[in-house]
């Protein structure tokens, strides 16, 4: 069968990486893909936000299935537009996609189902806003309802800055949504928990940790992600329990109640406090980096499990993992996630990789056969192994091979597992 990606970060090169290792695929389309997915899948440069363009090249290529990475298209109704023309697609429709595409949505479904999350008020003015401060104790966190490509949310510290953040959102500054989300700060661990989910069933696909936070002991703006790894230990068999029958089976129940079941890859972001889930976000995809983790211990054939979950099978099937961990560092272009150095030769020629360790590439484009950055996030570096500290240490080596000098990255990546879980003192090396 012939399949389409839509997307061109990590993500979709690791996601594109696990259909190409599959005996039923004939052909991957990658919509538009990157540099890493060329030589697994033919890119194809097309705006896939234009629905009707999209629909004849699927027809054109005869794609039989489509799988979509990123949220942006999911929100703007990709599956309800490819259904309707009967195309087999993975992932929710627009209903259910505002999960992630409106956090007054998401909050308002968890205060009707019960559903753990932090203390909130959907604000539409600044009055809303001096009625939650007057209720609350600082930090306050303030997000923007609709979409905002990772920088609509911000930890405030004090009132002045609540209402200098509400105000701006207010007068328009992310353009899906002028609605403000105010929300108690909660302490804790942040996980994210993975399901891939049909009208009946849903399967656990992976836990893990990721670091938001650009600079190295989690300070500096938040970005995309900087690394993560896989599994996530913080997440035992006990808050595994707490987190379906508390967060996961309410919300699925509830969409299922307004008519739109969700379909697709669910991203549980959970804050974990006191061995209590929080939810303090749903995505309605695969994260990134979290993806680049999670499908390299991924045993079970990725299209066959795709094909059950648009099928409504999921519970045909069972899904086998690796016993290795997992880790990938993101190298980035220098300045990002401000302004960042683009259009940069990067020369990946002297790298050998083994069966275990994987680059996957996010920001790259080829121009005139050479391999040059293209965005913030370039390069994904990615190992599997026994000890999170010893698969930091290989990845550090290839960073090293790389030698690129436009790029940095972080070399705490894994830093509370590694101190928790592993003899980080003995082994520590800079
Ligand atoms: P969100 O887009 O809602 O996931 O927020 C982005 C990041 O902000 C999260 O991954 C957390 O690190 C942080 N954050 C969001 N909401 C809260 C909260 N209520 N308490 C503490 N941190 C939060
Ligand atoms: N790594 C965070 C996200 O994918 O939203």
């Amino acid at each position: 069968m012939n399949i389409a990606l839509i997307g061109s970060g990590g993500r979709e090169h690791a996601l594109c990486q696990k259909l190409y290792n599959s005996d039923i695929v004939t052909k991957i389309f990658c919509i538009p893909g990157n540099a890493g997915t060329a030589p697994l899948a033919e890119n194809l440069d097309i705006d896939f936000l234009n629905f009707n363009k999209l629909l004849s090249t699927i027809k054109f290529y005869n794609i039989s299935l489509v799988v979509i990475g990123p949220e942006l298209p999911l929100v703007r109704g990709m599956v309800d537009f490819l259904k309707k023309n009967k195309i087999k697609v993975f992932g929710p429709d627009k209903y259910a996609a505002q999960l992630e595409g409106s956090k007054a949505f998401m909050k308002s479904l968890c205060k009707k189902y019960k559903i753990p999350t932090a203390r909130f008020k959907i604000c539409k003015n600044k009055e809303d806003v001096t009625v939650f401060l007057s209720q609350c104790h600082m930090p306050v966190v303030v997000k923007a309802d609709g979409l905002a490509s990772g920088k609509g949310v911000t930890i405030c510290q004090s009132k002045k800055e609540v209402r200098r953040f509400s105000s701006e959102i207010f007068l328009g500054r992310f353009k899906t949504s002028k609605k403000v989300i105010l929300e108690e700060f909660l302490e804790g661990e942040e996980a994210s928990y993975f399901l891939i989910v049909d009208i009946n069933n849903f399967l656990f696909i992976g836990s893990a940790q990721d670091h938001k936070r650009v600079g190295e002991n989690e300070t500096g703006p938040n970005t995309g992600g900087m690394g993560a790894y896989s599994p996530a230990p913080i997440i035992d068999k006990n808050l595994e329990k707490k987190i379906i029958n508390r967060i996961v089976k309410p919300t699925l129940k509830a969409l299922k109640v307004k008519k739109h079941p969700y379909t697709g890859f669910l991203y549980v972001g959970l804050m974990i406090k006191n061995n209590e889930p929080y939810l303090i976000e749903y995505n309605v995809r695969m994260g990134d980096p979290e993806c680049q983790v999670i499908m390299p211990r991924l045993k079970t054939d990725l299209v066959k499990l795709l094909n059950a979950a648009v099928e409504n099978k999921l519970n045909e099937v069972k899904i086998k993992w690796s016993e290795d961990k997992c880790m990938a560092i993101v190298l980035c272009a220098k300045g990002y996630p401000n302004e960042y150095a683009n259009n940069k030769k990067i020369n990946l020629m002297n790298i050998k990789l083994t069966r275990k360790s994987f680059i996957f590439h996010a920001g790259t484009k080829i121009k005139n056969n050479l391999l040059f950055s293209n965005g913030g996030r370039i390069l994904n570096i990615v190992v599997l192994g026994n000890s999170f500290l010893k698969i930091r240490n290989l990845i550090f080596k290839i960073i090293k091979t790389i030698n690129w000098k436009w790029g940095f990255f972080r070399r705490d990546i894994g830093w509370r597992v590694i101190e928790k879980n592993e003899n980080y003192k003995r082994f520590f090396k800079r």
